[in-house]
């Protein structure tokens, strides 16, 4: 098969939003961008951990621990899918650890923020879940099979993760004015970060047209963040908290939200490293594989061994050991 034919075809399945799977021949340039965005959205779930897992000892109740531990385990997952959606692609496991540990991948912007309150548990999950929500849906339907097979999973746990923020706010809310400070000092916060996840805006976003051809972004960025805004209006409303933008309200006109300016100087210095939180998250990082460094060694230690036994040992390894001799 000559390569223009093979072009030919993938061609063809994007033009019928069919999938293209690992085994289907794909330009490179194709490739290259699923790894980096899989990988980038695979070390997000995982340095997402941070912030929260941070929390878990200092849940206010039994039940919120419970819920906080699941959902930092649902975190953990997410990246375990996508890093094997992006293994697919023929890149290491390693490879991508590697990147991420010596701070040559990215991840998203929002995990470099700190979270020092208990009410930043509840805004993560409305917000930056919520943010998270709404650009994933449509990863559904992306065209790379592996990729858009995670998300589906990925989607249903994150509306868990959504409601339970949503929850641990309005129980805030309906608190003592202290609890309701607390909540909307959280909000305040939280908000505009969570609206830059979308990434920059349509104007200065220059791999968005390609990733729309190939069908892997169904939706621009400014798109997505519409919608988003959309969401969260009225649901701020059930909360009774305010959104901090001043300038937010609805256009009879353009029947959508017209929104404040965004700092797109602190979206900018927080993707070069120079937000809050960057240094200790890398560093958190780092740390834990050094320490998981023993789990690693005897994994593979082990698995060495059972790969050396003679293959009649291995089918009855289950099997209380009678026949063997
Ligand atoms: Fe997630
Ligand atoms: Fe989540």
């Amino acid at each position: 098969m000559t390569a223009s034919v093979e072009e030919q075809q993938f061609t063809d399945l994007i033009a019928a939003d069919s999938r293209i799977e690992p085994r289907d021949w794909m330009p490179d340039a194709y490739r290259k961008t699923l790894v980096r965005q899989i990988s980038q959205h695979a070390h997000s779930e995982i340095i997402g951990m941070q912030p929260e897992s941070n929390w878990i000892t200092r849940a206010p109740s039994l039940k919120r621990k419970a819920i906080l531990i699941a959902k930092v385990q649902d975190e953990a997952g997410h990246g375990l899918y996508l890093y094997s959606a992006a293994q697919t692609l023929g890149t290491s496991r390693d490879e991508m650890t590697d990147a991420l540990i010596a701070g040559r991948a990215r991840y998203s912007s929002i995990f470099n923020y700190p979270a020092p309150s208990w009410a930043d548990i509840g805004s993560i999950g409305w917000l930056v879940d919520g943010a998270a929500i709404c650009n994933q849906v449509p990863l559904c339907r992306a065209s790379y099979g592996p990729y858009g097979r995670a998300m589906v999973r990925i989607c249903k746990e994150e509306s868990f993760h959504q409601r339970q923020g949503f929850e641990i706010l309005l129980e805030l809310m309906q608190g003592t004015a202290a609890q309701r400070e607390m909540a909307q000092e959280s909000v305040n916060r939280w908000y505009w970060p969570a609206l830059m996840m979308f990434g920059p805006p349509d104007d200065d976003s220059p791999n968005s047209a390609q990733s729309m051809k190939w069908k892997i972004k169904r939706h621009s960025n400014d798109e997505l963040r519409q919608r988003f805004v959309n969401m969260l209006v009225p649901q701020a409303a059930v909360l009774g908290v305010t959104l901090p933008d001043p300038d937010l309200r609805f256009n009879e006109a353009t029947q959508l939200y017209d929104l404040g300016e965004i700092d797109w100087t602190e979206f900018h210095e927080v993707l070069a490293g120079r937000g809050p939180a960057n240094a200790q998250r890398l560093q958190r990082r780092r740390d834990a594989h050094d320490d998981g460094r023993w789990v690693r060694e005897a994994a593979a230690a082990y698995a060495h061994k059972m790969a050396a036994k003679p293959a009649t040992d291995t089918a009855d390894a289950d099997v209380p050991n009678e026949a063997a001799s």
